[in-house]
This record gives structure tokens, C-alpha cells and sequence, in this order.
């Protein structure tokens, strides 16, 4: 009880900090200003950059969706592979030129990528008109980072890993009012050897049940209609705590909560997905039926150099168990090639694998070496050209299998959910249970309801018509 005041109290000195900058904001400025934050990586990475919203409208501005016209820039930035970093540092420098238009705009940087020392010291040293710098651990002090910079600070850098709490209770400012994400974890303790999520997130640490169900229900109350549970692996949820409450029991609990919503989660980790997860999906009404399922590999000897902790033979084994037990279900999977040492008859047997299972569809990466991670000091003799050519091979070996996948549901019905424009013009877009998009023809006010749809054809979309 002790602990949970005091968190909540972190929170609360925040916005004691918020609400002295939102003052001086509104001195300083004629107009409301404008502060626009964009956010590079996955959906963790968009989550937190929904609160930093949520503090920002508490300091008094308002939100733009470009830099063009905003009064404050924030890159919430990724660190997962060099072309993450490399875009950023791109962006970063155009900025320089929006400055010197408008000298009083505030700069700001935060996220995985700049967690890492030796991009903290590069964006202090070459970027001198980055104003703020701010980590992973220290993103709900932001409101103080701003006043001390309003105040007269030249520049605040803040990388401290001290916080390893969660801090609770503050303002979230979600994209979209139909489908929202919730995070129940932060951090990851895995260390895949080409990882650097660990080093940039820290530990993993769980948010208590009671808070995860409460936000599922304000969401629930505001009228989303899907909820993504977020983490890093969220199979591993609740290890370790008191409470006893492990993910297939959080996800019972957020499927008892009354309403007309829809449950996914994201990311789960082979080593960690059970039997009684996969039957927990099956048997809850508001799961949906699809899993990502990251396998990286389908060689055994370069899962083990990754750090894996599961071979192939259990993998199948848990697709087969989640088919078995969810026929219906819609499987994505994320690959790496070349990992240092992989060699063609290794990338073979990811090629073998895909093959077998048919996944709906394929998140492919390139090898990309992280500073401080196992692997970037591993023997790494293919060529970047070679792996190009493997690369091109999966991403051909797929897109026939993912087309073959989609030629079947030509025929069948599927409820969807209407979420937007389509394509085609004068069409609507939704997506089924399983998160594939088909475009049929509805009036706008479609968004946000369910429609059978039965799939007509396959083109470069699968088109559907409403059957109710
Ligand atoms: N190089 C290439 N891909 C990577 N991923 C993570 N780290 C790297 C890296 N160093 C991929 C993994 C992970 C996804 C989010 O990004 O496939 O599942
Ligand atoms: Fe990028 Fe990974 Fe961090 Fe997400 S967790 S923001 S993908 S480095």
C-alpha cells in the first residue's frame, strides 16, 4: 500500500510540474501552441508515445500531426536495427532548419535509441539544438524536463535506469477511440543474442492485475472495440510477482469484463507460450483467433547461437496444438537472415519451415549488428549481397503462400469489424478476427461496427460484400 502511494505520487508531482508549464505556456504564447511527436518502431514504442500525448495536452498544447507548424518536436525513437537509427538521425537534422525559422521551438528526443550512451553523447555533441534528452526509464518526467528547460536551463539529458518501477496514473491521449493499446509489461529479460531491447528497456516488470483491468474497462466504457495487451512477451506475464495471476488467467480476467469488445496480445515468445494459453484463447468468446508467434529462425543451431530456448520440433508442436485447438486461426511470425554464422543450408531449413506452416503473413528483417549485443561480436562471414539474395528468396517463397492463403478465404463469410476507408475508392475497410483487411461497400458511418462479409475475389485486396 506504501509503495502503490508512493507511485501514484511520483505521477501526481509530475503534474504539479505540468500544470506550472502549462502557465507559463500560456504567457509566453498568443496562440495555444502546437507540439507534434513522432513515433518510430513498434507498438510499445506508440503506447508510450500515447502518454507522452497525454502529458504534453496537461502542459497546455495542443496536438499536430507535423513538424511544420509545431512549437515542440519529439522523436520517440527505436533502436531495434540500424535503419531505425539511421532515419532518426535523418529527421534530426532537418529539424535544424525549422529552428532557425522558429527559435523558440523546443526540440525533444526520447526512447530506445537514444537510452544507449554512446547515442546520448553523439546527439549532445553533433545536435547541439536538441533541447531535451530523455530514456526509457524517465519518459513520465517529461513535464519536469520541460519546466527545468523553461526555466533557464540550457539543455536536460536524462538516461537514469534508477526507475524501475511503473508509474501509474497518468494522462493517455490514445490515437484512435476504436481499437487501443494496453501495455501489461515493460522491459524484457530474454537477451536474444542480437537483441538490444533488454539493454534499452531494462528488466521486465509486470503492472498489477487491478490496473490492467481497470484501464481495460475505461476503455471498454469509452467505446473501444479492441484491445491489444502489449509487451515485450507477454507469455511471461506476472512471473515472479506476488499475486499469482499469470497471462492466460489476466486474459480470462479481461474477457469477464462486460461489454462488446474484442481481445489481442502481442508479443508472445515461443520458450513461454503454453498449452494452457493457447486454450485459454480458444475458450474465451472475446479472443481473437491470432497469434504472432516470432520464430526468427527454422534452423535449431542458429536458434540456439540466437538464445532461443525452443527448438523447431516444439515450435511446430505449438502450431499444431494452436490449429488443433483454433482452426481457424490466422499465424504471423517475424524472421531474421543472416544471422552471424547462418549459413544457406541453415536459411534452407527457415525456408522448410515457412513452408510447413504457412503463416498468413511474414514481419522478414535483415540481420542488423547492436552495438553491446552477443552477436554483433560474432563471426559474421556472409555477405550483406548474399543475404540480400536469401532475403529476396523468403520474402518470394511467402508472398506465394500468403496468396494461396488469402485465394482461400475467397467464398467464405467473416465478421469484420469496419475500421476505415478503403482503398478502392468509395469503399470501406475491416478486418477480420484474425486482423486480414478486406474492403467492401459501405457508408462511412460503417466505422466501428461489425458486418458479415462474405469474401468475392482475391485482387492486390481481398473485396467482400456485407451478407447481413
Ligand atoms: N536485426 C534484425 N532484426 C531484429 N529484430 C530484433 N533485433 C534485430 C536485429 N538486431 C527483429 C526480430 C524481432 C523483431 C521485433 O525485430 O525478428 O522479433
Ligand atoms: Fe524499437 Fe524494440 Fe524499442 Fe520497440 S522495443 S521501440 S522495436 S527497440
Amino acid at each position: 500500500m506504501e509503495l502503490q502511494k508512493n507511485l501514484s505520487s511520483q505521477m501526481d508531482e509530475q503534474l504539479v510540474y505540468a500544470a506550472r508549464v502549462a502557465e507559463m505556456v500560456k504567457a509566453n504564447y498568443s496562440l495555444q501552441p502546437k507540439a507534434c511527436v513522432e513515433t518510430y518502431g513498434c507498438q510499445q514504442n506508440v503506447s508510450d508515445s500515447e502518454h507522452i500525448k497525454g502529458l504534453l495536452l496537461k502542459m497546455g498544447y495542443e496536438l499536430t500531426e507535423s513538424t511544420d507548424d509545431a512549437d515542440f518536436v519529439l522523436f520517440n525513437t527505436c533502436a531495434v536495427r540500424e535503419h531505425a537509427e539511421a532515419r532518426v538521425y535523418g529527421n534530426l537534422g532537418a529539424l535544424k532548419h525549422l529552428k532557425r525559422r522558429r527559435p523558440g521551438m523546443i526540440i525533444a528526443i526520447c526512447g530506445c535509441m537514444v537510452q544507449q550512451q554512446s547515442v546520448a553523447d553523439r546527439i549532445k555533441k553533433s545536435y547541439p539544438y536538441v533541447d531535451i534528452l530523455f530514456g526509457t526509464h524517465v519518459s513520465h518526467r517529461l513535464p519536469e524536463f520541460v519546466y527545468e528547460l523553461l526555466m533557464g536551463k540550457k539543455r536536460v539529458f536524462n538516461i537514469s535506469t534508477e526507475n524501475r518501477d511503473i508509474v501509474e496514473g497518468g494522462p493517455v491521449s490514445r490515437d484512435g477511440s476504436l481499437k487501443g493499446w494496453l501495455p501489461i509489461m515493460y522491459g524484457c529479460n530474454n537477451f536474444c543474442t542480437y537483441c538490444i531491447v533488454p539493454y534499452v528497456r531494462g528488466r521486465e516488470r509486470s503492472r498489477a492485475p487491478e490496473e490492467i483491468i481497470r484501464e481495460a474497462k475505461e476503455m471498454v466504457a469509452m467505446g473501444f472495440k479492441e484491445i491489444t495487451l502489449l509487451g515485450q512477451n507477454v507469455n511471461s506475464y506476472g512471473k515472479g510477482e506476488a499475486h499469482g495471476i499469470n497471462f492466460a488467467k489476466l486474459i480470462r480476467m479481461i474477457n469477464d469484463i462486460e461489454g462488446d469488445f474484442k481481445i489481442r496480445f502481442m508479443t508472445s515468445h515461443p520458450k513461454d507460450c503454453t498449452e494452457e494459453l493457447l486454450d485459454t484463447m480458444a475458450e474465451c468468446q472475446k479472443v481473437c483467433h491470432q497469434l504472432h508467434l516470432p520464430m526468427q529462425s527454422g534452423s535449431d543451431r542458429i536458434l540456439k547461437l540466437m538464445n532461443r530456448h525452443y527448438d523447431i520440433e516444439r515450435y511446430l508442436y505449438l502450431i499444431d496444438y494452436a490449429r488443433k485447438k483454433m482452426p481457424d486461426i490466422v499465424l504471423t511470425s517475424d524472421i531474421i537472415v543472416g544471422f552471424p554464422g547462418e549459413t544457406y543450408e541453415d536459411f534452407c531449413e527457415t525456408l522448410k519451415v515457412i513452408k510447413r506452416v504457412k503463416f498468413t503473413s511474414l514481419f522478414t528483417f535483415i540481420y542488423s549488428p547492436r552495438e553491446g549485443t552477443p552477436a554483433a561480436v560474432m563471426d559474421d562471414p556472409v555477405s550483406r549481397e548474399e543475404k540480400g539474395k536469401w532475403f529476396s528468396e523468403l520474402l518470394k517463397t511467402q508472398e506465394a503462400i500468403s496468396r494461396e492463403g488469402y485465394a482461400n478465404m475467397v467464398g467464405k463469410t467473416y465478421r469484420v469489424l469496419c475500421d476505415g476507408q478503403g482503398r478502392t475508392p468509395g469503399s470501406m475497410s475491416g478486418r477480420t478476427d484474425g486482423n486480414v483487411v478486406i474492403e467492401f461497400a459501405a457508408e462511412p458511418d460503417a466505422i466501428g461496427k461489425h458486418f458479415n462479409v462474405e469474401v468475392k475475389e482475391l485482387t492486390n485486396v481481398l473485396n467482400g460484400a456485407i451478407t447481413d
